[in-house]
């Protein structure tokens, strides 16, 4: 019997290079800690509490609150996660109407489902080419936010996993112009602004509460992350009073020390590591220009966003290579684990603590693959990706108690579901309880199932089915 431990031990052997996250990229030559189970302890003298910090947790906080200069900041245990739920529902009263960018993760939608919210959507723009989400414009933020003088909170993902930036400037002035806050899940930019290759991050453009999983693109373990809150609108106190309900009484000393290792570190290194970083990215960039088949995103379309190059995303549209073919010859043949795949690109994940040898050994393996792969004509065809306008019938936390029958997938369309259809990653719901399904998105989750992506939150693991809301 293999067990996990040992499974773990043996990975680092098989030399299988990290593009993805966590960040630290299990570089031990920068991070190390003696055998965790020396320092695990609980809340003993002299070690202070996560939850009401006096001493040396206080003491490491203030060092993370000035290096990402907020007014407040909180170490969290779950993730980003556990901060979008008590930064959502601190920011709200239940049953609120709340702004949400349809792009947003799982969690978000969880928080809306928690506190009984009422969504009003923003549609990002969609890039065709890349199949991925643009930015959010602030322009449409206004239009909602006057056709919805009831919205209490604007929710946007900035950067998306594929590296997108919206204009948080620009949407922070239209939310505070009304006296909204503005929530920004920077889940994918805790790295942001710390040199100016990388866009600047939503805590110094306006934003009023942003979460950041310093795990993803920072060297800090899984499962960490903060929640960064500004003084003006929001009450510091019921996100410290949601995260007190939210988060473990016992949060993991180790985690909390990873965060302070990655804090301290960035605060002393952050200037030649981030120069170097950059460098690097700049020069994996410009080798990429050999391309001839593959393409790699170079930021997004419009002029009012911004993009995340730390974000390598391989397009293989109007190739014949699919993804999951990318992703399995960099897997067997060149020993490279990209982060996600999607219908038509990959994404390989940075950080300042990638190595020579793995930029190298990426950009190698895609001149390599990309000698050996053809054009060929797009087809045209749905993708849900390019998530259909559902029509809400009901709010979520009505659909999802609601009665309901089982349907064979093939035929819902039509029905109003009861159930959340995402691919993880990237965790976007395509579909949510209260939606009405239609042919185009069943299609279209046909198409993403035959391309090797997995679809997640049906409650019948072969998808067979789906739960419908049971009609009258
Ligand atoms: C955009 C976005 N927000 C939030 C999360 C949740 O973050 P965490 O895994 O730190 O809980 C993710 C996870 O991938 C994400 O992609």
């Amino acid at each position: 019997m293999e067990v996990l431990f040992d499974k773990l031990a043996g990975y680092k052997k098989e030399d299988v290079y990290p593009m993805h996250m966590p960040g630290h990229k299990r570089n031990t030559k920068l991070f190390s800690m003696p055998n965790p189970y020396a320092m695990d302890i609980t809340e003993i003298d002299g070690f202070d509490n996560l939850h009401e910090p006096e001493d040396i947790i206080l003491e490491s906080i203030e060092r993370a609150r000035k290096l990402y200069q907020a007014d407040h900041t909180y170490y969290l245990v779950n993730g980003s996660t556990v901060g979008l739920l008590a930064g959502i529902m601190a920011c709200t009263n239940k049953r609120d109407t709340v702004l949400v960018g349809r792009n947003c993760h799982k969690a978000v939608y969880n928080a809306i489902y928690l506190h009984e919210l009422q969504p009003v959507y923003l549609y990002p723009e969609f890039n065709g080419a890349f199949g991925c989400y643009e930015q959010v414009e602030p322009e449409e933020v206004r239009r909602q936010l006057e056709e919805h003088p009831d919205v209490r909170l604007v929710i946007l993902t900035s950067p998306t996993y594929e590296g997108v930036v919206s204009d948080i400037k620009a949407i922070a002035e239209i939310c505070h112009e009304r006296g909204i806050p503005l929530l920004v899940d920077e889940a994918h930019g805790a790295h942001l602004g710390f040199h100016p290759y990388f866009p600047e991050s939503a805590l110094h453009l306006g934003a009023d509460v942003v979460i950041q999983s310093i795990h993803k693109t920072m060297p800090a373990f899984t499962q960490t992350a903060l929640l960064h809150c500004m003084d003006g609108i929001v009450s510091n106190q019921r996100v410290k009073d949601y995260l007190a309900m939210l988060q473990s009484s016992s949060p993991s000393y180790v985690l909390m020390a990873g965060i302070d290792q990655c804090i301290t570190y960035t605060i002393a290194h952050k200037d030649e590591a981030f120069a170097a970083y950059a460098e690097q990215l700049k020069d994996f960039y410009e080798e990429m220009k050999q391309l001839r088949n593959l393409t790699i995103y170079q930021g997004a379309t419009s002029e009012t966003s911004a993009w995340d190059p730390s974000k390598i995303v391989i397009g293989v549209s109007g190739t014949n290579l699919s993804a999951e073919q990318l992703h399995e010859r960099l897997l067997y043949e060149y020993k490279i684990q990209l982060e996600m795949i999607s219908k038509e690109y990959g994404i390989a994940m940075t950080s300042f603590c990638d190595t020579k040898e793995g930029y190298e050994r990426l950009a190698k393996a895609l001149l390599s693959i990309d000698q050996k792969t053809a054009k060929v004509e797009k087809q045209e065809e749905t993708t849900p990706y390019c998530i259909p306008r559902l029509p809400k019938r009901k709010n979520a936390y009505e659909a999802v108690h609601a009665p309901y029958e089982v349907v064979p997938f093939a035929e819902a369309a039509g029905r109003i579901s009861a159930e959340y259809i995402y691919f993880y990653p990237p965790g976007i719901p395509i579909a949510v309880p209260g939606e009405e399904l239609n042919q185009e998105l069943l299609e279209g989750i046909e198409a993403f199932k035959k391309a090797g992506i997995r679809v997640r939150g049906l409650k019948d693991e072969t998808h067979q089915t789906i739960r419908v809301i049971k009609r009258t």
